[in-house]
């Protein structure tokens, strides 16, 4: 793990490290397959990639992306969804190709959605596989929304929101009968077969589900515990997550 002494020293960090992916393989000729995250703890990570775009070149032309998550069912003009979040936070903002950004669609009818999660996951194998996946954590210690009870093997699928989930997004949904009960998520097999992995936490209240992750028993109680298993996963702490440590 890494501590930082705040959630800015430690985003810029990890923006510095997925530039430096993509330079790489730009200088080969290569494709970057980035597997994005939404939530407030990547948001600095984007505005700094934006500033790299904007100040420094940082060319964003050969990176393919896939996020790895959205609310079931979710419009995609609507505010709240990860397909509007990530349009604000960094594809409006950089010169990536509309063909090369993958967010599962919420729109998506409940008897196409199956077959739809199959052809998310062959698109992520098609693409060659994830070099980069960028992970949050909530407080069931759900990655993506890989909610406690997922197996360790699961693939893109849809899953039903845990309750603890659905009342910490109830204040940007204006009340927890408005959030969804149900989303598309990467499986824990999909996000652990990403060649790195980092994952973000800031704050006190991520302080408990980060000790259970880090040192807790793996158990799909606790799925981000399934991280102990991948051998170039990275845990980017401030001060008060890493505090229970
Ligand atoms: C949502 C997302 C997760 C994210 C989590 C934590 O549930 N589906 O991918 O990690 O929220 O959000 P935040 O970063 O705002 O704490």
């Amino acid at each position: 793990n890494v501590i930082f002494q705040d959630s800015k020293q430690g985003s810029l960090q990890v923006a510095r490290e997925i530039a430096s992916l993509i330079r790489e393989r730009a200088d080969k000729g290569q494709k970057c397959v980035l597997g994005l995250a939404t939530g407030s703890s990547p948001i600095r990570v984007y505005e700094e990639l934006v500033r790299m775009h904007r100040e420094e070149g940082l060319s964003f032309k050969n990176v393919v992306t896939f996020n790895l998550d959205e609310y079931h069912p979710m419009d995609r003009s609507n505010i709240q969804s990860y397909h509007y979040f990530m349009h604000q936070h960094l594809f409006d903002h950089v010169d990536i190709a509309a063909e090369n950004v993958h967010i599962p669609d919420g729109r998506i009818s409940l008897q196409d959605v199956q077959e739809y999660c199959k052809k998310y996951e062959g698109m992520i194998e098609q693409a060659g596989g994830l070099d980069f996946q960028l992970l949050g954590i909530g407080r069931t210690g759900h990655i993506g929304f890989n909610e406690p009870g997922s197996h360790y093997n699961s693939a893109t699928r849809e899953i039903t929101l845990d309750y603890v989930t659905r009342i910490d997004a109830s204040s940007a949904f204006k009340g927890l009968e408005n959030v969804p009960r149900k989303a598309i998520t990467m499986g824990i097999g999909t996000i652990k077969r990403a060649k790195r992995i980092v994952l973000l936490a800031w704050g006190q209240n991520k302080a408990p589900v980060i000790r259970e992750t880090i040192e807790g028993d793996i158990s799909s109680e606790v799925p981000a515990t399934y991280l102990q298993e991948h051998a170039n996963t990275t845990f980017v702490l401030d001060k008060e997550a890493a505090s229970l440590l």
